[in-house]
């Protein structure tokens, strides 16, 4: 039994969808446990790209597919979702938790309404969690029952909990596969600037129901940092170096079509992640932006008030650090061809591997570029 989780290690858009993509095959099972159409998961197959917001991306591998109850789900979302796959959506093959709650219309105007603050992506996913939690939320089981409209979701509801333990005790291997970042979760992220759920690795449980070994625990890492919507960003580059990342990343939302903002790496932060998830394993995305940039600059701590801290500080704090920086030879061969590890220029390497020594954790993934077949294993 080899269960994973794939979990972003920032603020979201690290490139989860596609190595998720790559090592479905390994699992019999993909769970989604927090989250809503907020998430964007872009896969690229040959000419083909796929963008998912609900459905799991193992969809396209057919896999099995849940999602928990941890979710919250727009019915007319997905049954649009259903319909653009096509062919390729098996319906023998997707479950939904019958305790997963719905986004109602009256969710969506409030979102609206709160919007800016935050800058959230508008669709309804905060207030449909603020009513779950304050007990006045609607389940799928009863929207369902409520709408004639939703009736084609009806044999998707599955009692979840029972499913995933039975496909354990068949020594199935299971797939947990996150949504946004570890910054942007409610509890151990840039509060109030985060999502309404929690996207770190306490949310498999609480989203599933079944307590699962999980042995590998894979951190989703970009080697650059974006976040779109507000909040603090220690490594943010509002210059000439965001613009190149944000053009040559194409850094704009799966969701929202808003521009990303962009900077630096961040080792404080991602180190965070690796604590806060229990990371074991990252695969380091996007190196391929780099290329050609010059300098690269990694931040490797923050200072407060002129003194280094050495804890991951709350918002108030972080929207005032300024991190310390290093900096590395840039590349400006193409590397986006590269198969192995070896084949990597010299710089490259040396990035990657100065990013691993200051996080302690192996990179065992690197992707040089969006496709499936753009990605070293190592
Ligand atoms: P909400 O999830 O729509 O409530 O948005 C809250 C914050 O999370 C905003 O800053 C959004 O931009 C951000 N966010 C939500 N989902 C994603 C995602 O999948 N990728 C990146 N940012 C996201
Ligand atoms: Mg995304």
């Amino acid at each position: 039994m080899t269960n994973a989780a794939v979990i972003g290690a920032q603020w979201g858009d690290e490139g989860k969808g596609k190595i998720v993509d790559m090592i479905a095959d390994s699992y019999d099972m993909i769970v989604r446990y927090q989250g809503g159409n907020n998430a964007g998961h872009t896969i690229v197959v040959g000419d083909k790209t796929y963008k998912f917001h609900l459905i799991p991306s193992g969809m396209i591998k057919g896999k099995s597919c849940v999602l928990g109850n941890g979710c919250v789900i727009d019915p007319d979302v997905l049954l649009q979702e259903i319909d653009n796959l096509g062919d390729l959506f098996n319906p023998n093959r997707f479950f939904i938790s019958e305790r997963a709650h719905v986004i109602l219309e009256k969710h969506k105007v409030r979102d609206a309404q709160t919007q800016q603050k935050i800058g959230t992506t508008g669709r309804g996913i905060g207030p449909a969690y603020a009513d779950k939690i304050a007990r006045e939320g609607t389940t799928i089981k009863q929207a369902i029952a409520e709408n004639k409209g939703w009736n084609n979701l009806q044999r998707y509801i599955t009692n979840v909990h029972q499913l995933i333990h039975n496909a354990l005790q068949q020594k199935k291997s299971i797939l947990y596969e996150g949504a946004q970042g570890t910054m942007l979760d409610v509890d151990h992220g840039t509060y109030p600037f985060v999502t309404s759920s929690n996207a770190t690795i306490g949310g498999v449980f609480t989203g599933t129901g079944v307590y699962t070994d999980i042995p590998r625990r894979i951190g989703v890492v970009k080697a650059y940092t974006t976040r779109v919507g507000e909040g603090p960003f220690p490594t943010e580059q509002k210059n000439e170096t965001g613009d190149y990342l944000q053009q040559q990343g194409k850094e704009v939302g799966t969701t929202t079509g808003r521009k990303r903002r962009c900077g630096w790496l961040d080792i404080p932060q991602v180190q965070y992640a690796c604590r806060v998830n229990g990371f074991n394993e990252l695969a380091l995305t996007k190196i391929d932006v780099l290329t050609g940039i010059g300098k690269i600059k990694i931040a490797t701590g923050y200072r407060c008030e002129e003194k280094s801290i050495d804890y991951f500080p709350t918002t108030d704090i972080l929207s005032t650090v300024q991190p310390d920086y290093i900096e590395l030879d840039a590349w400006a061969e193409d590397i986006s061809r590269c198969k192995a590890y070896g084949q990597l220029p010299k710089a490259a390497r040396a990035y990657v591997q100065k990013v691993e020594e200051l996080l302690g954790v192996p990179i065992k993934i690197i992707s040089v570029g969006p496709e499936r077949g753009q990605t070293i294993v190592r």
